[in-house]
């Protein structure tokens, strides 16, 4: 018989993601229960999480009308098709995603993580272009540091290079990446949002140039660099790149991954530009991390392009199995109520000075050579060890850990906050203050 008891030390059998495996499986960091702003490790120790677990528990851990909702909908009804069939909170989450969301986008697709959203997002544009007879149209623009997730698609329009190089070819029609909106000679240390980012912007006129805008079909962008090192859009940015996008007949998507629900002190970051792009992915804090769940918003547009003469006749031949399940519907309602009931979209634009000023205060210490923040989010970039890049970021995480109890994000030499938004003024100057307390002591 197989033998299926715990065996507690053994911790080869799991190949972590994204991580140093035999490293990590030598010095674990096991975290055994979360509530609020804190972890507690298999050791009870308790640890600040700067990181709203990945940038995706914003209303704080273990959330008890979550929790609630979660269960009784796995014990009313676990599972249901979404394919040919549905159940009733399918449609209750989209459309109170739909009423968050800006004008003209009014459809909501359904998958379970963001990697799935950006991949949706661009099999849509190219299917657009399709069924209006203009299949021509399949180029995708990404962008440099862009991180779309890790599925093919995403992958091809992202731009962080070790993410990519072991992976190709990649598909096709996806070369052309805008250039990162960012200088870190002119722009570094700047507090927010800077001036003069239309080149950056008119960049895309010159892709369209050289392809013809009749090749291509859609830019992604995400409105502030995540994963690859939280970098904020220039002033005027966004909305510039919607006018050439308008100008060309090109769709624009955002993905919202981690700016949707109030990272950015909005329920999507368009909302703070100004802007509104033809779809809009979404994922972790849609169920505050509790459940795996994403998204597409899609314009009316683009939904209607896909309308059927034939009653029996499918409208997109895509989805996945989990695409709507009832845990993650129960989870998504729980969270957006909690998110109202608490203002929490409203708090993290509120919290956002705190934030940039507790980071921006490391100016000036060891090894800083930028610090960027936007929102709930912020970075304090170092200066990589001679011939090691990321070994000196991975020695602060590390200390920070053990150290200062304080969990964050690593972008290589990048230190990476992004606290839930129901973080006090305090445990964000304590994050800021553990960052100075481990730098005086990196090799
Ligand atoms: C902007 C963006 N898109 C997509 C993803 C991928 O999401 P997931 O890890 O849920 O597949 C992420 C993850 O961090 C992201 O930040």
């Amino acid at each position: 018989m197989t033998d299926i008891s715990p065996v507690p030390n053994d911790l080869d059998a799991f190949w972590m993601p994204f991580t140093p495996n035999r490293h990590f499986k030598a010095n674990p960091r096991l975290l055994a229960r979360a509530e609020g702003m804190y972890y507690w490790d298999v050791a009870g120790r308790k640890i600040l999480d700067g990181m709203a677990g990945l940038w995706c528990v914003n209303a704080g851990h273990a959330r008890a009308p979550i929790a609630r909702a979660i269960a009784a909908q796995a014990a009313e009804l676990d599972f249901a098709p979404s394919f040919q069939f549905a159940h009733p909170k399918v449609f209750q989450l989209a459309s109170r995603i739909v009423a968050l969301a800006p004008p003209s986008l009014e459809h909501v697709f359904f998958v379970n993580s963001g990697s799935e959203a950006a991949d949706t997002a661009l099999k849509i544009a190219r299917a657009y272009f399709q069924a209006k007879g203009e299949g021509q149209r399949f180029r995708l623009i990404g962008r440099e540091r862009a991180y779309h997730g890790v599925n093919f698609g995403g992958l091809s329009v992202g731009g962080i290079g070790n993410n990519r190089k072991a992976y190709g070819p990649l598909v096709p029609g996806t070369d052309d990446h805008l250039p990162l909106p960012y200088d870190r000679a002119r722009h570094g240390f700047t507090p927010t949002e800077w001036e003069g980012g239309d080149a950056y912007a008119d960049a895309l006129e010159r892709i369209v140039a050289v392809h013809g805008a009749n090749t291509i079909a859609a830019v992604i962008v995400e409105p502030m660099t995540g994963s690859g090192g939280v970098f904020p859009p220039p002033k005027g940015y966004l909305q510039r790149l919607r006018a050439i996008c308008d100008r060309h007949g090109l769709l624009l998507i955002l993905d919202e991954v981690i700016t949707a629900f109030g990272r950015l002190g909005h329920a999507f970051a368009a909302e703070r530009y100004g802007i509104i792009p033809d779809m809009i992915c979404f994922a972790k804090g849609i169920t505050n991390g509790a459940v795996p769940l994403g998204g597409v918003l899609v314009s009316k547009k683009i939904h209607d392009a896909f309308a059927q003469a034939d009653d029996h006749a499918i409208n997109l031949f895509h989805g996945y199995t989990y695409t709507g399940h009832p845990l993650a519907m129960a989870a998504g309602l729980a969270t957006l109520d909690l998110y109202r009931e608490e203002g929490l979209f409203e708090r993290g634009k509120a919290l956002e000075p705190a934030l940039s000023d507790a980071v921006h205060a490391l100016k000036g210490a060891p090894f800083v050579i930028d610090i960027r923040s936007i929102g709930m989010a912020a970075a304090v970039e170092l200066e990589p060890a001679s011939g090691a890049p990321g070994k000196r970021g991975y020695e602060a995480m590390q200390r920070l850990f053990k150290e200062q109890n304080l969990v964050l994000r690593l972008s290589g030499d990048t230190l990476v906050l992004a606290p839930s938004l129901i973080a006090s003024a305090d445990e964000i100057t304590r994050m800021a203050e553990s960052i100075r307390a481990v730098l005086g002591k990196l090799s």
